[in-house]
């Protein structure tokens, strides 16, 4: 990236997997809980620590974490174990890494699309894409003075 391009200036951190919809906590294979997280939780993680020392040279970057309602400690349930940790620790990272841009012109902020017609939310899902984008690409276009680690939904901030 810095040999081609030289600069990032957005990094959305998207990418998800949801393969526990029928799990339990207690009942949880390993192998489901580790891929999840790996997916979901480590990959934006990994991608964040990469690129943000590139948005810091350049003086500008947005980063935006997609997570979900799923994942709010607000309104907690209990199925989809896996995916509903990994959504809480993307939520956690959020905020951490937040903190430690402050003084950054990079912003870290998170949005929940709603219940989206995709893959994953199937096609009974109220949303199209474009509505469950919205709120991902106001975030992705900030002005500098714009929100620091806070959470998302319909571009209006929510508890989490
Ligand atoms: N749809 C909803 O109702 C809904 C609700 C709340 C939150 N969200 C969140 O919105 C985001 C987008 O979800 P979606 O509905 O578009 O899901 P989706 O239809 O299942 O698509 C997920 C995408 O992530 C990719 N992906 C998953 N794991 C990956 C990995 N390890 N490396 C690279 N790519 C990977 C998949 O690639 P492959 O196709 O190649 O596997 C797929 O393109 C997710 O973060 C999800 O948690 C969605």
């Amino acid at each position: 990236m810095t040999r081609t391009f030289g600069r990032l200036d957005i990094l959305v951190n998207n990418a998800a997997l949801y393969i526990d919809r029928r799990h339990r906590l207690l009942e949880l294979e390993e192998e489901v809980l580790r891929r999840t997280m790996e997916s979901n939780a480590y990959g934006p993680l990994i991608l964040t620590q990469a690129f943000v020392p590139l948005m810091k040279k350049k003086g500008y970057g947005r980063i935006v974490n997609v997570y979900s309602g799923i994942g709010e400690l607000s309104d907690l349930g209990s199925s989809w174990p896996a995916y509903r940790l990994s959504k809480i620790l993307l939520n956690i990272q959020t905020r951490i890494i937040a903190g430690e841009l402050r003084g950054t012109n990079v912003l870290i902020n998170a949005i929940c699309p709603g219940w989206v017609r995709t893959g994953m939310g199937g096609l009974g899902a109220p949303r199209s894409v474009e509505e469950g984008a919205d709120t991902a690409v106001w975030l992705a276009l900030l002005p500098d003075d714009g929100p620091q680690g806070d959470f998302f939904r319909d571009c209006q901030p929510i508890d989490w």
